[in-house]
């Protein structure tokens, strides 16, 4: 089985988020999907309302999800970490204890814009247009990592 860490700081708008998208384009094949912030200011909260809405306009529902931090551990449970943006990268890449985990770490928008390093904006401090935008972005990021994962 393959599994894929969505990783973001708090693990209630982002990282949900697109656990909940990727989780929906891989549905009935043999994939573990799951998400964690490298911060644990949220810790066993669910998602922020904000981004439960905005799922919920695209049929899928978060609002189970319970947030937890990253560990040392989910680079031996996990093939994949993505995260979102630059400042998550340096926060899990500051665990790594070896090559073997730092490959397994990537830049979830380099699948669509590979090697640019852009970064899924934090929408946490800003308005309802925010979460929209990350949903567009974390949309298409996961049809890209589901086609991939899927061949
Ligand atoms: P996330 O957004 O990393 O996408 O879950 C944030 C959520 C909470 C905070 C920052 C970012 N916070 O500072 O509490």
């Amino acid at each position: 089985m393959t599994k894929i860490l969505m990783v973001c700081l708090g693990n209630i708008c982002r990282s949900p988020l697109a656990e909940g998208i990727l989780k929906s384009k891989l549905a009935n094949t043999s994939f573990l999907v799951d998400s964690a912030g490298t911060a644990n200011y949220h810790e066993d909260n669910p998602p922020d309302h904000r981004s439960i809405a905005v799922a919920r306009k695209y049929g899928l529902d978060i609002s189970k999800l319970k947030a937890r931090q990253f560990t040392v551990s989910d680079f031996d449970t996990f093939d994949f970490i993505y995260v979102m943006d630059a400042s998550n990268y340096n926060n899990v890449i500051k665990l790594a204890r070896h090559d073997e985990d730092v490959k397994k770490v990537y830049r979830i928008l380099n699948e669509v814009y590979p090697n640019q390093n852009h970064d899924v904006p934090d929408p946490y401090y800003g308005g309802d247009a925010g979460f929209e935008n990350i949903y567009t972005m974390l949309n298409e990021a996961c049809d890209y990592i589901a086609k991939k994962l899927k061949q």
